[in-house]
């Protein structure tokens, strides 16, 4: 990989989209588990989505005449190590060879995360992420991973989002195990996630691979807020040590702040589970890189209403009309979610505001130095309407687009170590609890025909000619 090259690309998670669920010898995920059980209201599984499995060779040749020279995917944990037993499913790791293989042909840069939410169901029996022996299970999983593939994978990350995988499995309950407003378990989870990264940096590091990175990619930017006021600044500093500080600085500075600790220690979280030598493998073990995910705002203020609640867009009565739609995330004495009457929401209630780009990339840079950034994910969830060719207009995505590009660039332009930037998604596929009617991708995938014909969009054209206009920056 050439050092000066700007990476364009987009990006996928396995479960989202490989579909082959229990092909060739995988193991179930938990949420191949959740998705078939009565926990699922919506029916909606990702048992085939887009069918990557056994689509990947027309995706990636999309994505390379899209212009696009480099391809975010994650590899499934259940399709290497299958069971408790250990044993290797070689099925599983052929089919990544395939689709590397495929990236090499049109020299696409894959950039490649070890897990994406989806946990083996056989560590989820045990406790998933609040599991003690999770990290050890996932520094042998990586390990295979590192081994087999080596240097052929320049960009690891070793999890996508644990903010969120963790608000949304112990705070919202949207995700399994469905736990809700559980601090305790989010904080045993948050905790454990960073130990697993740790771990798997120190596998990473021992086989030395020469011209191979590691990262991990976060899935919200800084807090907020719309005041300056000491209230309001507290708010901002208590949702950071929530949102932000407890993956972000392990994983990029080595160690915890004291005073994050002691914020979550006198609101009576039990940090029995913190060792001394999951602090020491921390603080030897971090990452070279920052995968930061750019969809909105966090914007909070004081939480004077006493209330702890949490809802993410996909939860409760939300149906993507925007009607009911609305964030909430409130922790009562910290900070609760804010809302800025001039910007616009999505169906979905997300806001919509561009320059949080500017902001994210510039706080980053604050407060962790000139740490290389990727841009892993941005984008916008929408309705689409294709005429009856299978084509969309979608302006709406191109126009967000546009707008979030700008700032990212002006933010590379005023000094951040911006070294690539991933459209979510490359082709249309399952959005977790939204099913298939909210859509991101860059390419229509027609779910109505039984060969899941790919359509590229207008905004896959837009980027091809964004790309172009944009290669040498
Ligand atoms: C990110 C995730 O949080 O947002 C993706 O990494 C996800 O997996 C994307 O699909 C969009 O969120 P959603 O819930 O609208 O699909």
């Amino acid at each position: 990989m050439s050092k000066e090259q700007f990476l364009w690309g987009s990006a996928t998670a396995a479960y989202q989209c490989e579909g082959a669920w229990n092909e060739d010898n995988k193991g179930a995920s938990v949420w191949d588990d959740f998705c078939h059980s009565d926990a699922n209201t919506t029916g909606i599984t990702g048992d085939v989505s887009c069918d990557f499995y056994h689509h990947y060779a027309e995706d990636i040749r999309l994505m390379a005449e899209g212009g696009q020279n480099t391809f975010r995917f994650s590899i499934s944990w259940s399709r290497i190590v299958p069971k408790e037993d250990h044993a290797v499913n070689e099925a599983g790791l052929a089919f990544y060879d395939r689709v590397l293989d495929e990236c090499e042909k049109y020299g696409i840069v894959p950039n490649v995360t070890l897990v994406h939410y989806d946990l083996p169901d056989y560590i989820g029996r045990k406790g998933g992420w609040c599991y003690d022996g999770v990290s050890d299970e996932f520094a042998y999983y990586t390990s295979v991973v590192f081994r087999h593939f080596g240097n052929r994978i320049p960009l690891y990350v070793t999890i996508n989002e644990p903010n969120h995988n963790a608000y949304c499995n112990y705070c919202v309950g949207n995700y399994p195990p469905n736990e809700k407003n559980n601090l305790q378990d989010y904080a045993h989870c948050a905790y454990n996630m960073m130990v697993c990264n740790a771990k798997a940096i120190r596998e990473f590091r021992r086989l030395n691979l020469a011209g191979s990175q590691i990262g991990i990619v976060q899935g919200c930017g800084p807090a907020t807020a719309l005041k300056d006021t000491p209230e309001y600044l507290e708010a901002v500093k208590f949702c950071n040590y929530f949102c932000n500080f407890c993956f972000l600085d392990p994983a990029i500075r080595g160690y915890y702040e004291p005073d994050l600790i002691e914020a979550v220690r006198s609101r009576g979280i039990d940090l029995s589970f913190v060792k001394q030598e999951d602090l020491d493998i921390m603080k030897d073990n971090t990452v070279d890189f920052l995968g930061q995910n750019i969809y909105s705002r966090l914007l909070v203020k004081p939480n004077e209403s006493g209330v702890t609640a949490f809802t993410v867009n996909n939860a409760g009565n939300n149906d993507g009309t925007g009607k009911t739609a609305r964030e909430t995330r409130a922790i009562s004495g910290w900070f609760e979610t804010d809302r800025d009457p001039s910007t616009k929401l999505n169906h979905w209630g997300r806001e919509i505001y561009p320059r949080c780009a500017y902001d994210t990339l510039m706080l980053r840079k604050e407060r962790y130095g000139d740490i290389p950034i990727y841009v892993t994910e941005n984008g916008h969830g929408c309705y689409d309407v294709a005429d009856e060719n299978g084509y969309v207009e979608d302006d709406e995505r191109i126009e967000f687009l546009e707008n979030y590009l700008h700032y990212i660039l002006k933010a590379k332009e005023d000094g951040v170590n911006v070294k690539g930037y991933y459209v979510w998604s490359t082709m249309d596929l399952y959005s977790w609890i939204n099913g298939y009617k909210k859509r991101y991708g860059l390419v229509r995938v027609d779910y109505d025909d039984e060969n899941l014909r790919r359509i590229p969009k207008k905004s896959y054209y837009w980027y091809k000619n964004f790309i172009e206009e944009h290669k040498d920056i």
